[in-house]
């Protein structure tokens, strides 16, 4: 089993960002690529924003916070990423984009790299037979926000090796994280389950089941979770929320994967939750 130091990380979105800065916490150098530096900028000043949560909560002082960013070289070129013992691809979930991704690495890294896809629920094995090394390519399924959800999901395409799915998950024990083994079937496991509850959810608030916040409020309060469902949905992306449910409902062709048509008109208006500013709710600085 290769031991990984050297890791790159395409792609400083939320949960690019936050794969970067787990990777540093655990002592790994991380060089962080995105080919927009705005972006880029974006990605490093949140990495910033949560070491300082971290360092105030008392879970490390400042200088090793320091130390923890310091790990982390930002550049907005494909090619400085060709140097790592593992590549972990977190860019917007779009087949055609990963496709290239992964033959542009294939030709970049050298043969022994292993080539990580952070994918909420494209296919590993059609990402993977896009490079030049199948055997070598994994599933790292982190969750939103990444510095604090305890779960990878590890995703073992149809050629993906024994020895490339030990390796990840012994590097994912070495971020403090729980890895959890699933095959490469429409949504694994994690997007499987909870997506077509958020979904519910959602045709909840179209039909007029409950007010926005009741519904949040049952599943809290009645099921113990951490977040309701249309907050989870805002966290998440409404527009990533539909893309899976759109590979969920053709990959497994069962109309019970049916996108809620509420889901759809708000991703049409650009009501993608937090990082658009409204969704369910509103984040934007006038409503707080
Ligand atoms: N960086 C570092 N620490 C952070 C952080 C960040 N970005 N965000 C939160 N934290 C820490 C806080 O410091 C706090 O730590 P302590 O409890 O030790 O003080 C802790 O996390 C809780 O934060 P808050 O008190 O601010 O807020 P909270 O108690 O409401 O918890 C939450 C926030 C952790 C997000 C919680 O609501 C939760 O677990 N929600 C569910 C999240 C979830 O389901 N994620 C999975 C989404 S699905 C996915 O990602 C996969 C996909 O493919 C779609």
């Amino acid at each position: 089993m290769s031991e990984i130091q050297k890791v790159s990380v395409i792609g400083a979105g939320t949960m690019g960002n936050g794969i970067a800065q787990v990777f540093a916490q655990a002592g790994l150098t991380v060089t962080l690529v995105d080919a927009f530096e705005a972006s880029l900028e974006k990605g490093i000043a949140t990495i910033r924003g949560s070491l300082a949560r971290l360092v105030k909560k008392g879970t490390f002082q400042q200088a090793e916070a320091d130390a923890i960013a310091a790990r982390i070289k930002p550049s907005p070129r494909l090619l400085d990423a060709a140097e790592a013992d593992l590549v972990v691809e977190a860019v917007p979930e779009n087949f055609e984009m990963k496709a290239e991704l992964f033959q542009k690495l294939s030709a970049s890294t050298e043969k022994r790299t292993l080539l990580a896809s952070n994918t909420s629920s494209i296919s590993i094995t059609r990402l993977a037979a896009k490079s030049d090394r199948p055997d070598r390519v994994i599933g790292m399924h982190f969750m939103n926000p990444v510095p604090v959800m305890k779960l990878v999901e590890i995703i073992r395409g149809q050629l993906t090796s024994d020895a490339t799915t030990a390796t990840i998950v012994e590097t994912t024990k070495r971020l403090g994280k729980v890895p959890v083994l699933a095959n490469d079937y429409p949504g694994f496991v994690s997007n499987r389950v909870l997506m077509p509850m958020i979904n519910e959810a959602i045709c909840c608030v179209m039909e007029g089941v409950a007010e926005k916040e009741a519904i949040d409020e049952v599943m809290k309060l009645g099921m113990g979770h951490p977040m309701g469902p249309l907050t989870l949905a805002d966290l998440i992306g409404l527009d990533t929320c539909l893309f899976i449910m759109e590979v969920l409902h053709r990959d497994l062709g069962d109309d019970k994967y049916r996108p809620c048509p509420l889901l759809r008109r708000m991703v049409a208006a650009g009501l993608l939750g937090r990082k658009s500013g409204r969704g369910f709710y509103d984040y934007t600085p006038a409503a707080s």
